[in-house]
């Protein structure tokens, strides 16, 4: 297997020549790191936070769904500690008037002189750093006064805290239990960047576990594990996955343990999603500050106590790019060059494109027949446009794992070729055979075949 082939470069073109992803607001020239979903991505995405949904809630009976509104009582940032300290240090360049992030500085343009980093041009004159507030700040009703400041949601963890009471009283769990949410977050990043690894406007899967104080330790390692084993599960090549456990002088100030889930993005080793052991901080600063009761008392054996907190907080975006990342391949196939990206099945936006071979003679007819009989257990897509190497090169860069072809034969004997999208194998199979076996290879587990690449 040669070695990995992947570039940033590449995934943004393939995005973009594919429909999966495009520069926001482009007919005005774009928004600097805002990003537009278009038909391919959103099924990415969604398949994304299909399968988190499913490893959260559907495959367990202790955790419960939440959806809280991303606009908040200002009083929630207050008692998070995002008001005072959800900030990063900035500097301004007063000669080209930029801003950077202090602690980026090694890693970012001069603007003036892209060989050396701000600050060390000739012309340079950098301010001192101060503390920047990453939260969007926004106003609710009519008039604009300092009464009506609201702001968007930095993270969706807050809104799961603030639930506590509403869901322990109609959920019937106790802990050890989790309340799950998907949601968009906002942070006026200093530099974002990256495509969208970091972006303003993104979308995360946060799952908070209230467990017993004592059982905080276990339930910690117990979920890296489990959050690490998920991606693996994808498809995510182990040696591309690293659990990093957090220094003491990088914790959150919530945070008592944290591990990063990393991935080897074509920029490095970068954060995917982080597991923290959140301790009681975010109840008890509620529960003062609101001055509601936010504890679990337990009537079998007449305990109270306050929660800790496991916190695996993933972001769709983020993992959406490194599932792309990992799925991309090129190869030679018979002298022409193909792009494929070898996604898990149950990723993959379309699971199977149904195509006959030529565009007369009955086939589109079958054709249309099969996605019919298909459609019911998974994403299907007709595609008559095109010669069929063209079509199924589209299907490759698109990772549509199979390629059913109706041809001449199809009309004599009700059979179709089944083409595999990694191995290029093609079988020939009777169409009513294809949503049996289709489910079940949908079904089975999957490892890339990437694995061993550099
Ligand atoms: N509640 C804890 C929390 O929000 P975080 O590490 O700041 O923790 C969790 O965010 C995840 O959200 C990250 O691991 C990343 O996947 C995603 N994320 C955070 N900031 C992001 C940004 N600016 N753009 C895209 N994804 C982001």
């Amino acid at each position: 297997m040669p070695g990995d082939v992947v570039t940033m470069d590449k995934i943004v073109a393939l995005c973009k020549r594919r429909g999966f992803v495009f520069p926001s607001s482009e007919i005005y020239g774009g928004l600097g790191s805002t990003y537009d979903y278009g038909h391919y991505g959103v099924l990415l995405k969604q398949n994304v936070k299909g399968e988190w949904w499913r490893a959260m809630v559907q495959d367990r009976d202790d955790i419960v769904a939440l959806d809280s509104a991303i606009l908040q009582h200002p009083k929630v940032w207050e008692a998070s500690g995002h008001l005072a300290g959800f900030t990063d240090p900035l500097v301004d360049c007063r000669t080209c008037t930029q801003r950077f992030r202090a602690d980026h500085l090694g890693d970012l343009q001069c603007p003036r002189k892209p060989s050396k980093p701000p600050g060390q041009g000739p012309d340079c004159d950098l301010t001192d750093a101060r503390d920047f507030n990453l939260m969007f700040e926004t106003h609710v009703g009519p008039v604009k006064e300092s009464a009506s400041v609201a702001y968007l949601r930095p993270e969706t963890a807050q809104g799961i805290f603030i639930n506590f009471k509403n869901v322990l009283s109609f959920a019937r769990k106790k802990p050890p239990f989790g309340i799950a949410q998907v949601g968009k977050s906002f942070r006026n990043e200093i530099t974002p960047g990256n495509f969208v690894f970091r972006t303003r406007e993104f979308e995360q899967m946060e799952m908070e576990f209230f467990v017993p104080p004592g059982e905080a330790q276990q339930w910690f390692e117990y979920w890296q594990q489990a959050r690490y084993d998920w991606y693996v599960e994808l498809g995510i090549r182990p040696d591309h996955l690293v659990l990093r456990a957090h220094e003491a002088d990088e914790l959150s100030h919530y945070s008592s343990g944290t591990s990063d889930i990393e991935y080897r993005f074509p920029i490095g080793w970068s954060e995917l999603e982080g597991v923290a052991n959140r301790g009681d901080f975010d109840l008890k600063a509620h529960a003062e500050h609101s001055g509601e009761k936010l504890e679990y008392f337990d009537q079998a054996t007449g305990e109270r106590y306050v929660p800790h907190v496991i916190e695996p907080a993933a972001g769709a975006d983020r993992a959406a790019l490194a599932f792309l990342v990992d799925a991309y391949d090129e190869e030679e196939v018979a002298g022409e060059q193909r792009t494929v990206l070898r996604l898990h099945p149950r990723l993959a936006p379309v699971k199977a494109a149904v195509l006959p071979l030529v565009r007369k003679d009955g086939q589109p007819e079958i054709a249309r027949e099969i996605v019919a009989a298909l459609r019911p257990i998974l994403a299907v897509e007709y595609d008559e446009g095109g010669s069929i190497g063209k079509r199924y090169r589209r299907q490759d860069e698109i990772g549509t794992p199979w390629g059913i072809t109706v041809d001449h034969q199809t009309l004599e004997d009700r059979t179709v070729t089944l083409r595999d999208r990694d191995s290029l194998a093609q079988e020939r199979l009777a169409i009513d055979e294809l949503p049996g076996v289709l489910a079940r290879r949908l079904a089975a587990p999957w490892s890339s075949p990437k694995l061993g690449a550099a």
